[in-house]
């Protein structure tokens, strides 16, 4: 199932708006925040001698806030010198091994994401290994949360020389058919785990009396049974997004449930909501949200071009980036209720964040296997233009999961 993708949210091409201001208004804008710079280095500076534990990178890292979300790739032949590696990294699906599986362009690997106005950290796998000592990071979600929890962890392996101290915590095979998957990071007694969870609610048996039409339930007000399972996690990546439509919901009998009884005439969007909802109420009575982070990671955009995933759809017309952002799919309907989600979290101290990786990936048709699929896929199987190769476009969503993580002072204490 983990191959089925659902059509576009919209086919609508849309043009995002993007206001430049002028440069005369840039420049004191620069000179406005050039002056609050130095004030606040100043007093971070004082901060930092007050308390020595602050590493000084926090400085160069988190100093203002950026909006990562925003931005252009640009061609950096060495994209990811720290956090590298390659295809033979043993946590990757066979799905994800693009050159493996015959690819012959290498091109989709070398371009760094650039916010506008701001760094993106690099990322350094020592960095995140040491502040990560003693902790669970838990991602939660569908394959495309598997994809970026296997680019995590080949980006911290390479940061252990030791590679046999890296493991799977019940000896278990990585591999897509497991529910729930915990790599652990011996020497730094930390593990990475992953819980698939399509639609991080529970799907169950209809309740008794239901229509004839119901196959299986999808219980809104109830997150999944493993639930239980990620709310003691130090960082927890939610995603959800790929199966919220109604071809892979009523049509296929899946239909929405709150409370004891199905509700027949519920549609997408609300369950969506609902679901929203429940997972915000779940996180505050559940997890320590002043002391761990949540993080919704916003919807990852498919590229199925002259056709759907089912109808021959394709995307390998091209090796670059898209540079033209007016070609590009408007924002998700799904990102704006994560966002609203996360929104109404926000303040009394608890770190909570939108992942919002959805605009760069657009540009990213360039960066999903196509044709070169899992060995064994027969030749006239669709395309996926839903996953993602590796190394590759989620490597990236990991540097912003880095970079929020240190401009939150994550575990800036203990290194
Ligand atoms: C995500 O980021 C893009 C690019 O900055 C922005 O256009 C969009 O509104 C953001 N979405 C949400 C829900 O914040
Ligand atoms: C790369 O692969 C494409 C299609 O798979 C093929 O058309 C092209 O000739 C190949 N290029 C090289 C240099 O092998
Ligand atoms: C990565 O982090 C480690 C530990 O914090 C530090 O010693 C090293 O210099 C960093 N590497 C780079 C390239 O910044
Ligand atoms: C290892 O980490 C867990 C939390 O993930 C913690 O409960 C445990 O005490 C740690 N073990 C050691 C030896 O520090
Ligand atoms: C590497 O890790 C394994 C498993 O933890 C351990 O048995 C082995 O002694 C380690 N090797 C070295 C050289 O530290
Ligand atoms: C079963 O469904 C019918 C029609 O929807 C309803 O009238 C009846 O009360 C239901 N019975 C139970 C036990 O819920
Ligand atoms: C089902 O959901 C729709 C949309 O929210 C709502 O209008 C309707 O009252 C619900 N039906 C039942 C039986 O709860
Ligand atoms: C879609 O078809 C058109 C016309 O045949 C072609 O120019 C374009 O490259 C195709 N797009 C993709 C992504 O293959
Ligand atoms: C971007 O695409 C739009 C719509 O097709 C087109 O009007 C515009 O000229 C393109 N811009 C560039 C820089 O190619």
């Amino acid at each position: 199932m983990d191959l089925h993708h659902p059509p576009k949210p919209s086919s609508l091409h849309h043009k995002l708006s993007f206001v430049f201001p002028s440069l005369f208004f840039r420049a004191e804008v620069a000179y406005a925040l050039s002056s609050v710079l130095v004030v606040l280095s100043a007093s971070l500076l004082l901060l930092s001698a007050l308390t020595p534990l602050q590493p000084l990178s926090f400085l160069g890292h988190a100093a203002l806030p950026c909006d990562y979300s925003d931005g252009e790739w640009v061609w950096d032949v060495e994209a990811y010198p720290e956090g590298s590696y390659a295809e033979d990294c043993p946590f990757l699906d066979p799905g994800f091994r693009c050159l493996r599986n015959g690819r012959n362009d290498t091109g989709y690997r070398n371009w760094r994401w650039q916010p506008r106005g701001c760094h993106l950290p690099r990322f350094n796998a020592s960095e995140m290994l040491e502040r990560s000592r003693n902790k669970r990071i838990v991602f939660a979600g569908d394959s495309i949360g598997r994809n970026q929890w296997e680019s995590l962890l080949c980006m911290l392996s390479a940061g252990v020389s030791n590679k046999s101290s890296i493991f799977e915590a019940h000896g278990n095979p990585i591999s897509k058919h497991k529910g729930f998957l915990s790599i652990r990071f011996d020497e730094y007694n930390l593990s990475v785990e992953y819980y698939r969870t399509p639609f991080l609610v529970v799907i169950g048996r209809p309740p008794p009396n239901s229509s004839h039409l119901v196959h299986k339930s999808i219980r809104l007000d109830t997150p999944q049974w493993r639930a239980k399972m990620w709310a003691g996690a130090d960082v927890l990546v939610m995603n959800t997004g790929h199966w919220w439509n109604r071809g892979k919901t009523i049509d296929q009998g899946y239909y929405f449930q709150v409370g004891e009884d199905i509700n027949m005439t519920m549609g997408v969007n609300e369950a969506f909501q609902k679901t929203m909802e429940t997972l915000k109420q779940w996180a505050i009575s559940n997890m320590q949200l002043g002391h761990s982070y949540l993080f919704f990671r916003s919807y990852s955009p498919s590229h199925y071009r002259n056709g759907t995933w089912d109808t021959g759809g394709v995307c390998d017309s091209g090796t670059r980036p898209q540079t033209n952002n007016t070609l590009l799919e408007p924002d998700p309907w799904y990102n704006q209720i994560m966002s609203s989600a996360i929104k109404s979290m926000e303040g009394r101290g608890r770190k909570v964040q939108l992942l919002n990786i959805t605009y760069l990936t657009e540009f990213r048709m360039d960066g999903h296997p196509s044709s070169h699929r899992e060995p064994g896929t027969p030749t006239d199987a669709p395309q996926d233009c839903s996953h993602w190769c590796l190394p590759g476009v989620p490597d990236t969503w990991n540097e912003l999961l880095y970079a929020h993580l240190l401009a939150k002072g994550y575990n800036s204490r203990s290194i």
